[in-house]
């Protein structure tokens, strides 16, 4: 078999092939690596799958290195693994594996390669070379998994009602490489997806989130994001999501689909970023719209305050969904509160105040924030669309020009609450907060300079209403 492999990826394989004939077992490389290999993608994860002991194949060739790498294992499992020069080896036995209804961990007994390849989740996942002397670089291809390669084709060796349900998080696999690979999934296998979808309950949110978040780095996240939603597997772990399909027409007028809307917004901003937490960030920007719904008479509909709302949504949705509980989750509910403000600022009469105030809020994240907002302006009225990314333009201009005079971002006012606390002998108390509150305001509004005497000028009018005398001046 042809396939393009390093010099050391080569000598590994002499390696690991010798080892074999002296333990008297087959062996083959299988799986994800011969794939990506025949795909011509990149790959460092060496799958190596032998009749025999994998975890002692793994010893026995780690031992033939001068600085052995470390060989980790799973008894459990029958799995071994070892690093070397960035590549990442594994070993397993042949197995021939039966799954009890309520579980996802598999009966396992020793097996052929057939055996194998036959409970590999797809054909192109089953496809394995020969590292063995007598047929040394022979493809294995029981299921025609090249064919369907050329055919870019995700197709399960067996009935996929079995394959499914040997393991559920399969159908989230399957959406995930047509994703990635830009294959279709077969329509028998997709029909499965839909009977299997809620087997997936058995499977850990961790595991279907690690997939879901495979999906959302791919190039155009929409692809699986619409075949989750289609195959009814979306609706089954993250139903807030697919509450945004659909579209209400009451007097004639609707809204649109908010679903497809922010898939739309989502492709959009993968197509400028690949940062996964502003992927997220689109993904979540409208979440709230169906609880925000109203249709108003004479006016038609309305989502008043989805962002506020929306933002309160984003920590229940990362616990739910298992993802990161930490700046991660701060950032996406930033986004998602502050999302309509830079569209705001294209209407007419925009104040620089107006301005210094979403540099001030935004902060570090005003770049990630004008991609998110820019990739909102979706319509399918190419004029509308041009109009306003025009607008936009003007408004990143005049925030530019906004911040090279004041300085904004990440600003902190020239008083700070400490020292309010020593000028007024005060403890921590809402005093504290108005007083603050009132400094920055005035700033913010182009009321009063941005320095200590105008600041501290302003705290000595403001200590006055709140009957507060200056004990020293700093
Ligand atoms: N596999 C499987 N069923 C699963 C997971 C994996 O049959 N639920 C098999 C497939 O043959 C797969 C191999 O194990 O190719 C390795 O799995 P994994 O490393 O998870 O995936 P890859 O196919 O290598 O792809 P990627 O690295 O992109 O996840």
């Amino acid at each position: 078999m042809d396939i393009a492999c390093s010099k050391e990826e080569l000598k590994l394989f002499e390696r690991i092939g010798d080892a074999a004939q002296k333990m008297d077992v087959q062996c083959y490389l299988i799986g994800g690596f011969v794939r990506d290999k025949l795909l011509g993608r990149p790959t460092k994860d060496v799958d190596i799958v032998c009749t025999g002991d994998g975890i002692a194949l793994a010893h026995n060739v780690a031992k033939t290195f001068v600085q052995p790498p470390q060989v980790n294992f799973f008894k459990n499992f029958g799995t071994a693994q070892f690093r070397l020069n960035g590549l990442d080896v594994e070993f397993v036995g042949a197995r021939k594996e039966s799954y009890t209804s309520d579980s996802r961990k598999p009966q396992v007994e020793p097996g052929t390669i057939e055996d194998d390849q036959l409970r590999r989740d797809f054909t192109i996942n089953a496809l394995a070379i020969s590292l063995n002397k007598e047929d040394y670089g022979k493809l294995i291809d029981p299921f025609d998994g090249t064919k369907d390669l050329e055919a870019k084709i995700i197709r399960t060796p067996l009935g996929p009602d079995v394959t499914f349900s040997d393991d559920p998080l399969r159908m989230m696999r399957a959406v995930r490489f047509a994703t990635q690979l830009g294959f279709e999934i077969t329509e028998d296998v997709f029909e499965a997806i839909k009977r299997n979808k809620g087997r997936i309950k058995i499977v850990s949110q961790e595991r279907i989130t690690d997939e879901l978040n495979k999906i959302m780095a791919a190039a155009k996240p929409s692809v699986g994001l619409d075949l989750l939603f289609r195959c009814g597997l979306l609706k089954e772990f993250f139903p807030q999501f697919t509450d945004l399909s659909g579209v209400e027409i009451i007097e004639g007028k609707g809204h649109k689909d908010n679903f497809y809307h922010t898939l739309q917004v989502i492709d959009n901003t993968a197509a400028k970023s690949n940062d996964l937490w502003l992927r997220w960030a689109a993904l979540l920007h409208d979440i709230a719209k169906p609880a925000t719904k109203r249709y108003e008479d004479g006016h038609g509909w309305t989502f008043h305050g989805h962002e506020v709302v929306g933002e309160r949504m984003v920590p229940k949705i990362f616990k739910q969904l298992k993802l990161p509980q930490n700046e991660h989750m701060k950032y996406v509910a930033k986004l998602v509160l502050l999302h309509l403000r830079p569209i705001s600022l294209t209407k007419e009469d925009i104040t620089d105040s107006a301005m210094r105030r979403l540099l001030f809020d935004a902060g570090d994240e005003l770049e990630d924030l004008m991609i998110l907002c820019e990739s909102d302006i979706t319509s399918k009225n190419k004029v509308k669309v041009k109009r306003y990314l025009e607008n936009f333009e003007i408004v990143k201009e005049r925030l530019k020009a906004v911040e090279e005079s004041d300085k904004i971002r990440n600003w902190q006012p020239p008083i700070s609450g400490d020292e309010i606390m020593q000028l007024f002998n005060l403890t921590p108390s809402r005093e504290v907060g108005v007083l603050k509150t009132a400094v920055r305001e005035a700033i913010l509004d182009g009321i009063i300079q941005n320095n200590y005497d105008a600041a501290y000028a302003l705290l000595v009018e403001k200590a006055k209403e709140l009957n507060l005398t200056p004990i020293a001046k700093l």
